[in-house]
């Protein structure tokens, strides 16, 4: 059963691959990051702080980085080898924010 499921998302990764459809891991080996960075350097990287990261999108609405949720780890939302998701959609419905954060084709689902 889990050599099947491995197997199907294997199948529908390769389906999606073709269209420039670029995981975290590898958009940062373009910039010269490898390896799996913890939070911490995520955010070393990326602000200093979570509230200077919320800063950075603050004009994003709702912020995905400044909510009611609190500081939300990075890979509740940010899949660094595989597709990304946006956490928030587990209560609400925020097609466009999902959208930005997974800007790949969509597959059916
Ligand atoms: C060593 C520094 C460094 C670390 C560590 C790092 N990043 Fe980045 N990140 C970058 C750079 C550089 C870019 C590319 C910036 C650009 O192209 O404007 C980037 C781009 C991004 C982007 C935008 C990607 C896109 O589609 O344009 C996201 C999202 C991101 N990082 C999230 C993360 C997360 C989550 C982590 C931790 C798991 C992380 N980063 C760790 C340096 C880092
Ligand atoms: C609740 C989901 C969620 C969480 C948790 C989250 N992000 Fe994001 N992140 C997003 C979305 C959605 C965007 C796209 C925002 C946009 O550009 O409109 C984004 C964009 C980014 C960007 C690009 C910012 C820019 O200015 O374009 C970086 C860098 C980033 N996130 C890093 C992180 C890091 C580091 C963490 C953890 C400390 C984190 N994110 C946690 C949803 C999330
Ligand atoms: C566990 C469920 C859950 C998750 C996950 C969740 N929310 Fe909410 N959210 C709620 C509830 C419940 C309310 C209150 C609804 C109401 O009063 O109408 C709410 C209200 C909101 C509101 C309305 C404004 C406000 O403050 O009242 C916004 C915007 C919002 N959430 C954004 C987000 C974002 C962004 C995320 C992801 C980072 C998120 N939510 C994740 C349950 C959730």
């Amino acid at each position: 059963m889990k050599k099947l499921i491995t197997f199907a998302l294997i199948a529908l990764f390769a389906a999606t691959a073709g269209a420039a459809t670029q995981t975290l891991a590898q958009k940062h080996a373009k910039a010269g990051v490898r390896g799996n960075p913890t939070q911490e350097q995520c955010i070393a990287c990326h602000g200093g702080s979570y509230e200077a990261l919320a800063k950075q999108t603050a004009n994003v609405k709702p912020n995905p980085h400044g909510s009611h949720m609190g500081p939300v780890q990075c890979d509740a939302c940010h899949n660094w080898k595989g597709r990304s998701n946006l956490m928030c959609n587990d209560c609400h419905s925020f097609p466009k924010l999902q959208q930005k954060l997974r800007p790949q084709p969509k597959v059916i689902q």
